[in-house]
């Protein structure tokens, strides 16, 4: 795909979309007791966060952060910090999941909620700030470091994860 935005350009423009997912989240799981209203768009942005959002990951754990690794080393720079926050946030996703589908089949129990807002709230905020951190620490110092053959790879690898 011809694009003329660099790799992290590209990645910082999907965090504005997870930033505006994350808002609305955030408001939706705060209305768990008004289940009829909000029940169309938990499951929307609950499929969102199942599949869509980690393709954005998978472009920076395979394409961007292996390539930052070749002037930082991942064991004690920035990436391996990024990859241990992957690591907690797809774990809380993975019970915000089995929680809001038991809530959408009325199947939860009376905790059901409390497990959603309880998870959903420390996923957004790990989140926020790890897209701080990407933005504004991370992507700066690949742009900083990264030569023309560099970028043009990345670009690559990226376009071969969206069409797999
Ligand atoms: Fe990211």
């Amino acid at each position: 795909m011809a694009d003329d935005k660099k790799p992290t350009e590209l990645l910082k423009d999907e965090h504005q979309g997870v930033l505006q997912k994350l808002a609305a989240l955030q408001r939706v799981i705060g209305q768990l007791d008004n289940k009829d209203e909000i029940s169309a768009e938990l499951k929307e942005l609950a499929e969102f966060f199942k599949t869509e959002f980690w393709i954005h990951f998978t472009k920076e754990e395979e394409a961007l952060f292996p390539e930052i690794g070749t002037f930082i080393p991942r064991e004690s720079g920035p990436t391996g910090m990024m990859l241990v926050e992957h690591e907690e946030l797809r774990s809380t996703n993975t019970v915000i999941q089995q929680a809001v589908d038991a809530y959408l089949r009325n199947s939860g129990g009376s905790d059901v909620k409390g497990t959603i807002q309880e998870n959903g709230n420390r996923f957004i905020e790990v989140l926020r700030q790890h897209i701080d951190k990407e933005d504004n620490i991370l992507f700066m110092m690949a742009d900083m470091h990264f030569d023309q053959a560099q970028i043009d790879k990345v670009a690559r690898l990226f376009h071969e994860i969206e069409t797999r």
